[in-house]
């Protein structure tokens, strides 16, 4: 047996319990791969009581992090506790007492990273994330390393696999959002508190770091557009159908002459586009290099094997740097840290897409055409029409759905604020993003 790394492990909760199954169950395989032997010395929970689906020796479980952070012998720590205060003073302590780190916290890397990976680099310490962005899916490793020579022209993604469940339900069984969330949250897909899933904000902390990466870039977060699931419904889903798309949160990011163009929002897109038929929870990650052409890389972006293996590979990483005698291999950002700017973000205001609306017009003559006439001042070029089915009475408003070519965004909003303020449309018209595929 080769040389033994001993590691520390806080939060034995589902992703814990999986590191140490893993580690348990391929223990020789990965002795194999990697020349030395990965050893939990111990485990540290607030709750250390409740039985876990893996047999762990008793007296290594303890309920206080300083025994983790105290004993030199442990030279990385496991971060599994989630949330901002208590696990960003944990390992930037851990990183201080020059352990390095592994953690699947996207929310504390997407808003801390900059002072996190400053410590990292005075302390000579590495820390290993590849779990914070899609789960299983080597998101982090590919852009570091296999995707390193090139320009990463544009990202698109499906990042949370919360709202893409919620979404395929709708899709597939026609059900509305609330119901499907119900359900979501009886299944334990969904948290009790949807928030962070449903509202884009868990694909803002992984777009985050995902920019960060591919750009050398610092990114505060909040300068993200952002718009989640919850206000998709049924009838947009279905119009969507008929104009040959499915509906998805997308992350997407752009690179352009000097800006980067990134946004979060439900998206429509052809039913040929690799991302359209990425089902249930599993998220999709799309890269288009200027050399690499189109990678796409797909699976699941949550769970305790998924994500375990996720972490494992980091440490598998950091022990293979450990075993070799160097420090960190790889730079944390994939940039030299002295090549790492602020984004410049290019204003939402300023981006060129295509859109859906659906209007709700009353069915009378000459309503068509001053909607299209208010487009028409905006240089907004209507692309399709749908409009189905008179109401009883010639009060009640209808659906009224319109395609665009190539428009931009401050004008569509313009455009849309006077349309809304006509006394022939009823509630506000609804505005769904549509990319052709192309990304680029
Ligand atoms: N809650 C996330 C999701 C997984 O639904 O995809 C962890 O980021």
């Amino acid at each position: 047996m080769g040389k033994e790394v001993f590691l520390g492990l806080v939060g034995f909760g589902t992703i814990g319990t999986g590191i140490v199954k893993l580690l348990q169950k391929n223990d020789e395989l990965i002795q194999k791969r990697l020349g030395a032997r990965l050893v939990i010395k111990k485990i540290a929970d607030v709750d250390i009581d409740t039985p876990r689906a893996v047999s762990v020796d008793r007296s290594i479980l303890t309920t206080n992090v300083n025994e983790i952070l105290d004993d030199p012998e442990i030279s990385i720590v496991i971060e599994l506790i989630g949330g901002y205060d208590y696990a960003r003073s944990f390992i930037i302590n851990a990183m201080r007492k020059g352990k390095h780190v592994v953690t699947a916290n996207k929310a504390l890397l997407a808003t801390h990273g900059n002072e996190i990976f400053t410590v990292a680099d005075e302390e000579k310490v590495n820390i290993g994330f590849e779990a914070s962005v899609g789960g299983t899916i080597p998101i982090i490793k590919t852009l570091k390393e296999s995707l390193v020579a090139n320009n990463i022209k544009s990202i698109s993604g499906i990042m949370n696999g919360t709202s893409n469940y919620i979404l395929t339900k709708m899709t597939e069984e026609k059900r509305p959002f609330g119901d499907v969330l119900k359900e979501a949250q009886d299944l334990g897909f969904a948290e009790a508190d949807p928030t962070y899933d449903i509202e884009g904000i868990d694909t803002a902390h992984k777009l985050t770091l995902t920019l960060s990466l591919s750009y050398g870039k610092r990114v505060n977060m909040e300068d993200i557009y952002m718009e989640g699931i919850s206000n998709i419904s049924l009838q947009d889903i279905e119009f969507a159908k008929q104009l040959g798309y499915n509906i998805k949160l997308l992350a997407i990011a752009i690179q352009r002459e000097d800006s980067i163009e990134a946004r979060i929002h439900p998206s429509m897109i052809p039913f040929d586009h690799p991302l359209a038929n990425v089902s249930g929870n599993f998220n999709a990650f799309q890269f288009i290099g200027d050399a690499s052409g189109s990678v796409s890389l797909y699976g699941q972006g949550a769970g305790m094997m998924p994500t375990a293996s996720a972490v494992v590979s980091d440490l598998v990483e950091i022990t293979r740097d450990m075993v070799k005698g160097v420090w960190r291999r790889v730079p944390l950002r994939s940039f030299t840290k002295n090549n790492i700017e602020d984004i410049n973000l290019m204003s939402m205001d300023d981006i060129v897409t295509n859109y859906y609306f659906r209007f709700s017009a009353l069915d009378h003559p000459g309503v068509l055409s001053r909607i299209s006439g208010v487009l028409g001042k905006y240089n907004i070029s209507i692309a399709s029409v749908i409009q189905k089915g008179r109401k009883v009475n010639s009060s009640d408003v209808v659906p009224v759905v319109m395609t665009t070519h190539k428009a931009r965004e401050k004008d569509v909003q313009s455009a849309l604020k006077e349309i809304n303020k006509l006394d022939m449309v009823g509630a506000k018209t609804i505005l769904i993003r549509i990319e052709d595929g192309k990304l680029k």
